[in-house]
């Protein structure tokens, strides 16, 4: 994939760049984006039956075990080129936000400074009555573990679906989209939201936008730049290319 030499000019005059990512910049790390069929056990599960609060209500300890299972695959995997990438990006300017839908962490495994969890994150855990206590995820055996605090059952700090997101990152990330030059859709298929609308408003506001991303989604027939490939080849030599 070669980068256009104007998008290249233009990157290189920008102060300010907000990067949105999804989960297809962690495939290349052998972790599966969140739309590709689940494995073995798990195939008979669809994320968005696991991932909401009535399931997490019903059956806990298999809401728990799903989740184990995703967090064993990111501890197992490492952040890969595209990842860095964003970090040696962040390095160049003033103003940037990395903005991303992924829980596995890996942005800021990765070195990635001003990042923006709006799904929250895999590694952490929280109270499921929201009595307020936030842990690192402890290693559970048989019993879905309770808050120190209150005893109630405690969850993955994540966004459910049917949940909100937290406030103050959506409105960070608005301010980002707002007041960004350029804003980059990395891995994602733009089908949910706010996430999906943050393109739409860069562009309203007259940033360039750029998507990278193996196949056309919905978001593709509406940006500048639209870089098809793999995220962990494009991002690398788009940043050598403006900034190396
Ligand atoms: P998806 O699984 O919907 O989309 C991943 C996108 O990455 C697809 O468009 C793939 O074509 C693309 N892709 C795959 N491998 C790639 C690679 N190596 N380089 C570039 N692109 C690649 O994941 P998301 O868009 O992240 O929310 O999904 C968004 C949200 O939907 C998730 O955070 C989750 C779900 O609802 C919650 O759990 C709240």
């Amino acid at each position: 994939m070669k980068i256009p030499k104007e998008l290249v000019q233009f990157l290189k005059k920008t102060t300010r760049i907000a990067v949105l990512t999804g989960a297809g910049i962690s495939a290349e790390s052998g972790l599966k984006t969140f739309r590709d069929a689940q494995d073995g056990h798990w195939s008979k599960y669809r994320p968005e039956d696991l991932a909401t609060p009535q399931a997490f209500a019903r059956d806990p300890r298999l809401v728990w075990d799903w989740y184990a299972m995703r967090r064993n695959k990111a501890a197992e995997a490492s952040p890969n080129l595209g990842h860095f990438a964003l970090v040696e990006m962040e390095r160049h300017l003033n103003d940037f936000t990395l903005i991303t839908q992924n829980v596995d962490g890996y942005h800021r495994q990765a070195g990635s400074k001003n990042v923006l969890e709006l799904h929250g994150n895999i590694q952490k855990v929280k109270c499921y009555d929201g009595c307020g206590v936030v842990e690192s995820w402890e290693e559970i055996d048989n019993e879905v573990p309770r808050c120190p605090n209150c005893n109630a059952y405690l969850r993955p700090d994540v966004v459910w679906f049917g949940e909100s997101l937290s406030l103050g990152v959506i409105n960070a990330a608005h301010k980002a989209t707002l007041e960004c030059q350029a804003f980059f859709s990395v891995g994602t298929s733009a089908l949910v939201q706010p996430a999906a609308s943050l393109a739409h408003t860069a562009r309203q506001r007259g940033a360039i936008v750029v998507e990278i991303n193996l196949d056309p989604t919905p978001l593709t027939s509406q940006v500048d730049f639209a870089l098809h490939g793999m995220a962990g080849e494009i991002l690398p030599k788009l940043v050598e290319k403006v900034w190396g």
